[in-house]
């Protein structure tokens, strides 16, 4: 019997189903060239089954969904819901439930995009963000006392573990290592104000560093890598930082190789249950119009690929991608293409599939 692998669907709000059709288009697609199976089951989970039922995530769909090989999730996200209940109650406590200590964002132009970095091309933008996971500000340590007085206190703070910020420091270097790169891992932080944090994240760089004498190391503190990545991205190879830095410039980072439109990332517990999705949002103005770009989901199901050891269905699915940007596809941008969502997956699963 053929390798058959279980994948949990969310495909949740706005555009994020749509783009995630295609995904699942592709991955059937590759899956059939290289003699595995995909069996998907779809979870009801986000902004709209919320309006209907209050409920986010459930202990029954959690017990479900730790039965499947991954998760491959569209995008959560609704209008009409308050900030902070769907990322906190679905998003964040999927990734914390299952252990997702690395968030994994590939940063890549392709040939045929359009970066608003004059004079860069697709060999200076090729580099991989490593992003802590489940710890930092992200772990919701803290609290409000005399909310809504004028003396009102809040304190939010970060939570840095030497066993969290080692794991994820460990997963870069082997990252780095195992990726036909510069052989460069830079670690982000800010080590000149953040004198606790960080200090414990350059110790842990430093003395994980030994272990790999083949990998070149260097620092950089967030606001200067921001500068870099603009100025000189060709510099980077592989950057691991904290949840908070890396959230915030894998967004400047997506902008650089073109847009949301494209930029994928992953939800990694190398050890469990991983969970991939197009890192842009679920993009409600676009929902049901056909126009949304899919290779953001894709390319998350390129990932998916990788990570359960599917690399040569990955490559396929990548250089399906690549084709389609420089050859068929007009603009990345939503409706601009020159294709509609599900045309744009029907040439990458013709170019996957033909491979
Ligand atoms: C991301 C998103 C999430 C994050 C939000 C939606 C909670 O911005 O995946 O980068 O901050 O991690
Ligand atoms: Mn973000």
């Amino acid at each position: 019997m053929s390798k058959a692998y279980n994948i949990a669907l969310i495909p949740g709000d706005g555009t994020g189903p749509e783009a995630l059709a295609e995904g699942v288009k592709v991955l059937e697609a590759v899956s059939g060239k290289h003699g595995f199976q995909f069996t998907f089951e779809t979870f009801n989970i986000g902004g709209e089954h919320y309006k209907k039922t209050g409920e986010t995530l459930t202990d029954e769909v959690m017990n479900a969904l730790s039965g499947f090989d991954a998760i491959y999730l569209g995008a959560i996200g609704h209008p009409d819901v308050k900030p902070g209940i769907l990322e906190k109650d679905i998003l964040l406590k999927l990734r914390f439930h299952f252990d997702q200590y690395i968030n994994l964002r590939p940063v890549k132009l392709y040939a045929g995009v359009e970066t608003p970095l004059k004079d860069k091309r697709p060999e200076d933008i090729d580099f991989v963000v490593v992003r802590e996971n489940t710890e930092g500000l992200y772990a919701g340590a803290g609290g409000v006392l005399k909310k809504g007085t004028p003396d009102e206190v809040a304190v939010q703070e970060s939570i840095n573990t030497r066993k969290g910020v080692e794991r994820c420091i460990r997963y870069a270097f082997e990252y780095c290592r195992q990726r036909s790169g510069k052989k460069t891992l830079t670690l982000c932080g800010k080590t000149n104000v953040l004198t606790y944090a960080f200090d414990l994240w350059e110790r842990a760089f430093y003395e994980v560093a030994v272990e790999y004498p083949d990998i070149k190391t260097d620092y950089a503190h967030v606001d200067a890598i921001c500068m870099w990545m603009v100025k000189n991205p060709e510099w980077f190879d592989v950057i691991v930082t904290d949840n908070m830095f890396g959230d915030i410039i894998t967004d400047l980072a997506a902008m650089i190789q073109g847009g949301m439109g494209i930029a994928a990332g992953a939800n990694i517990n190398p050890e469990g249950i991983s969970m991939f999705e197009p890192i842009g949002g679920s993009a409600p103005k676009y929902t049901g119009k056909n126009i949304i770009n899919p290779i953001a989901a894709i390319s998350a199901g390129q990932i998916l690929l990788d990570t359960i050891g599917e690399h040569e269905a990955a490559l396929d699915v990548e250089k399906g991608v690549t084709t389609a940007l420089r050859d068929d596809i007009k603009d990345v941008a939503a409706g601009k293409m020159g294709h509609g969502t599900d045309a744009v997956g029907d040439i990458i699963a013709g170019y996957v599939a033909g491979a």
